[in-house]
């Protein structure tokens, strides 16, 4: 069953669809010139999807980005805003804070004790003396990174003077402010290297071609065959796949399946009343959530039945996509590596609204099933670095889904490098696809589509 696809377009005219089709050739994912491309024409000229607002509560509070060969410091300043600068002393240049997450009085080098605010203002430098004419904490400033906060997220922009990330996001902000991902907590941090591009990792998550043959388990929830899939400008595109439904490929059970059977219970639902009307669940789901919402406290009045109960992925142009389901969201931002074209890094934050509201044991209450395999925690997690191959010998886990689609990403490289391989062949049902790579040409243009109400520099 084909999927359906439309486009958005922006005002201003900046359509979805930029007139040149990308050919996905091996050496996209391959080369280092086409790897530097993307450095100076997309990730040092995008809004890019860096951390949380949550690491950010207090003053000194701060996470480092890195990204590529940069990396970037993000601080809640003194005036109670968020700053953003390059991890780069003015000093000789080392790198100041190692650390991903933390909080700082100053922000001090630990070579010669450069001293910075949280603005990344020079304070303090040793022994000043001994520079002939002094040092000026004005003129030597750590270099600023313009960065801007939406629904919990922080994004930062290295170019010289971008459009707002509103200009950027456009109506996908208004899309998505129902959720309040601001107001879920942290309960996963996790980052896997691979042995492959970033956009390999991106290709996966922007293609269901593949969910029916190495997801068998999605068949008893979602119908990705039907899927609506949207396409915006920039590269963003989004798609739903309703839920909780059977894969219409196979054949309508009499009874509902384990995971339907779950989320009737945890919503007060006797999975047996629907014994030869299994169609059924989803709108009683869809109702039944916000009784249930109701009594755990948690508010559905903003989203929509499909938001209720549906799994909806946007997918950010470059960086960030997300699996978002009303009660939980997983955003996920792949990173290039410093040098070679052939690694990066996919990080996944999983987040959850708060547990009261998710779920109630003793009375056997829960809004969405799958929720006990998070465990919510006062303090920060833990950032839980590991490779692919831990996740194939079952050492860490970023849900069945993703280990099964991790396991396929390095060979996919591979595959790259093969004389016998030139390029991708792509269907009708992997335009989200498409779309994203004639953005990516587009970005590396002369004349890109974006500079007409960008003042990218
Ligand atoms: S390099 Fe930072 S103080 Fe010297
Ligand atoms: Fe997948």
């Amino acid at each position: 069953m084909p999927q359906r696809f439309d486009s958005i377009n922006f005002s201003e005219g900046i359509t979805s669809n930029p007139e040149h089709n990308a050919d996905l050739s091996s050496d996209r994912y391959t080369s280092p010139d086409f790897m530097q491309m993307e450095w100076d024409k997309i990730w040092t000229k995008c809004w890019i999807f860096a951390g949380l607002e949550s690491d950010l509560n207090e003053v000194g509070d701060f996470f480092v980005y890195d990204i590529g060969r940069e990396s970037i410091i993000v601080t809640r300043n003194e005036k109670n805003g968020i700053s953003a600068f390059y991890n780069a002393c003015q000093h000789r240049g080392n790198k100041i804070l190692t650390i991903d997450v933390g909080w700082v009085k100053q922000v001090t080098c630990p070579y010669h004790g450069w001293t910075y605010d949280l603005d990344g203002e020079l304070k303090k430098v040793p022994d000043e003396d001994l520079f002939p004419g002094k040092v000026s904490c004005k003129e030597n400033s750590l270099k600023s990174v313009h960065v801007e906060v939406w629904a919990g997220m922080v994004f930062v922009n290295m170019s010289i003077n971008p459009a707002p990330l509103e200009k950027y996001l456009g109506e996908i902000m208004n899309q998505l402010s129902p959720y309040h991902f601001e107001n879920m907590e942290l309960v996963k941090h996790q980052s896997v290297t691979l042995d492959a591009n970033w956009k390999t990792v991106r290709d996966n998550f922007l293609e269901q071609y593949h969910v029916d043959f190495i997801h068998p388990q999605h068949a008893s929830f979602v119908d990705c065959c039907d899927a609506q899939n949207y396409l915006w400008p920039f590269g963003h595109t989004h798609t739903c796949v309703e839920s909780p439904v059977m894969n219409p490929r196979y054949p309508m059970p009499n009874k509902p399946p384990e995971y339907m059977v779950q989320y009737l219970k945890g919503l007060e639902i006797n999975p047996d009343e629907f014994i030869g009307k299994v169609p059924e669940v989803r709108k009683v789901i869809q109702k039944q959530k916000r009784v249930i919402g109701k009594k755990l406290g948690f508010d559905y009045s903003e989203l929509t039945d499909e938001q209720v109960s549906d799994v909806f992925q946007y997918d950010i142009f470059p960086n960030l996509f997300m699996t978002i389901h009303a009660e939980r969201v997983w955003f996920y931002g792949p990173r290039p590596h410093p040098s070679d074209p052939n690694k990066c890094t996919f990080t996944k934050f999983s987040l959850m609204i708060p547990e009261e509201k998710m779920r109630d044991e003793e009375q056997g209450l829960e809004l969405l099933p799958g929720s006990y395999e998070y465990q919510y925690s006062p303090s920060r997690v833990e950032h839980e670095i590991f490779t692919r191959q831990d996740v194939i010998d079952g050492k860490n886990s970023m849900t069945a889904t993703i280990d099964q689609d991790i396991h396929y990403l390095n060979g996919m490289q591979a595959g790259m490098h093969s004389r016998g391989f030139s390029k991708a062949i792509l269907s009708n049902d992997e335009g989200r696809l498409q779309h994203f790579h004639n953005w990516i040409d587009n970005w590396l243009s002369d004349d890109p589509l974006w500079s007409k109400i960008n003042k990218i520099g």
